[in-house]
């Protein structure tokens, strides 16, 4: 058994797991966070993305334990409030979604791929960058159309917040 720690959507959690414990199954089972979807068990769909630490991680590759001591994001901590996060807010607009399996990790990619291309990001990028998330509705065609307006949106924002600081 391994005793765990970590921050979860900024609260602090802790518990003790069978060493063997995903991630993914720590946030679901253990604290009944069932946003983040199991799609595989082969580590290929995405729909079990979340932020550790920053990045966007499959969390049915990496056990609890491993987690234990980082800041996990997860999808239910995206939004603030009622107010929608500026990736979620254009899912819904461009219908980025149908059966919605596959949206938790598809917006956490997301939110990853646009923060590490702060000056926007163009559809070949986003199509490459997608390669780890599947959606078996096929609805890949808003979905990036979702992401590419997401990303204007927020680097419109960020340099708008630079102008005022300057
Ligand atoms: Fe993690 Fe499919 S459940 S990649
Ligand atoms: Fe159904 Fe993507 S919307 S799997």
């Amino acid at each position: 058994m391994s005793d765990v720690s970590m921050v979860v959507n900024g609260r602090k959690v802790s518990g003790t797991v069978e060493d063997r414990t995903l991630l993914v199954h720590y946030l679901r089972e253990h604290l009944g966070m069932t946003g983040t979807h199991v799609g595989c068990d082969t580590s290929q769909c995405g729909a079990c993305v979340v932020h550790m630490d920053g990045k966007a991680v499959k969390s049915c590759s990496i056990l609890a334990a491993q987690a234990s001591g980082s800041e996990i994001l997860t999808i239910e901590g995206l939004a603030d409030g009622a107010e929608l996060h500026p990736i979620q807010a254009a899912f819904k607009e461009h219908h980025g979604l149908q059966c919605g399996f596959c949206t938790p990790g598809m917006i956490m990619a997301a939110t990853d791929m646009i923060r590490r291309h702060p000056d926007g990001l163009d559809e070949k990028t986003v199509r490459a960058e997608l390669e780890g998330n599947i959606c078996r509705c096929t609805g890949y065609h808003n979905i990036v159309k979702a992401i590419l307006a997401a990303s204007a949106t927020m680097a419109k924002g960020s340099k708008g917040k630079a102008r005022k600081a300057a």
